[in-house]
């Protein structure tokens, strides 16, 4: 059976999400997917980053922004995405999307099986006027996590080479794999002391992989811990504006190009 023209629009779309997610919480995906953003963005590329940690949105905190509008409107029926969606800009002019999710609240935290899906369709068709949108999940695998998820674009799986990491990036691998065959996975290791640990910890979970699933997700980029990282989100403002030079700017940099050219 050949794709009608409109599920061939829809592939294309989708292939241009990129999910972050880990199961454990912590490791660095909001800082990540902030400052993915921003490389992808300084390599001239047009893109959106969507706050999908629903209960506990805080990718404005981390860019220093203060939206007035937020995906509450858009759950409401009220706005469109487009009409919520702000904008960061750098002060060298460099600029990307952001479609806010609804801080501290935690009313955005138990969603219907039906919005979560209204909420993925609407950022396929957004990804129209985007090369890439970036959606930044909420820990763990519940079914925001796992339906957000479940798309045809990329999902980095985020991990430190702490065990208690390897385990909860494990499970969600274990679970997109499930629920979404062919998922393009693909493993970030972050906040690591050295390139050597960040292999170490990279072997470990493609073992893992290998081993019980039968899949082999590749290596998208290691991350080095760097205080520059701390001092960055301390004063809201992206590290690549900030520390341009600093050790973890330039992994960032490096996971960029990869993200943007497989
Ligand atoms: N490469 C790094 N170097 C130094 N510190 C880091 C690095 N990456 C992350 N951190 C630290 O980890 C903290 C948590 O980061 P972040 O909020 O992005 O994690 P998260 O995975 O989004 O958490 P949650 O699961 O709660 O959403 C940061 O505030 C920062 O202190
Ligand atoms: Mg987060």
């Amino acid at each position: 059976m050949t794709d009608s023209p409109m599920t061939r629009d829809k592939e294309t779309l989708e292939r241009r999400l990129i999910t972050v997610a880990s199961g454990k919480g912590g490791v660095g995906k909001t800082w990540l997917s902030c400052t993915l953003s921003h490389a992808l963005a300084t390599a001239g590329k047009n893109i959106l980053l969507f706050d999908g940690d629903l209960g506990l949105a805080n990718v404005d905190i981390q860019l220093g922004l203060m939206p007035d509008r937020d995906l509450g409107q858009f759950i409401t029926g009220e706005m469109s995405l487009r009409d919520i969606a702000c904008r960061y800009e750098d002060q060298g002019g460099t600029h990307f999307d952001v479609l806010p999710g609804k801080s501290g609240s935690g009313a955005l935290g138990s969603l219907t099986k039906e919005t979560l899906v209204k909420i993925r369709t609407g950022l396929t068709a957004m990804a129209s006027r985007y090369d890439h949108v970036l959606l930044d999940l909420a820990a763990g695998i519940d079914p925001s996590v796992t339906t957000l998820s479940k798309h045809k674009g990329k999902v980095l799986v985020v991990m430190t080479a702490d065990p208690t990491s390897l385990t909860d990036a494990y499970a969600f691998i274990k679970i997109t794999a499930m629920r979404n065959p062919g998922a393009d996975l693909s493993i970030v290791v972050n906040n690591v002391a050295s390139k050597r640990e960040g292999e170490k910890a990279y072997e470990a979970i493609k073992r893992a992989c290998e081993g019980f699933l039968k899949i082999s997700p590749p290596l998208a980029g290691i991350i080095k811990n760097d205080a520059k990282v701390v001092d960055a989100i301390r004063a809201q403002v992206p590290l690549l504006a900030r520390h341009p030079q600093s050790e973890a700017a330039s992994d960032i940099k490096a996971l960029a190009a990869v993200v943007a050219g497989r």
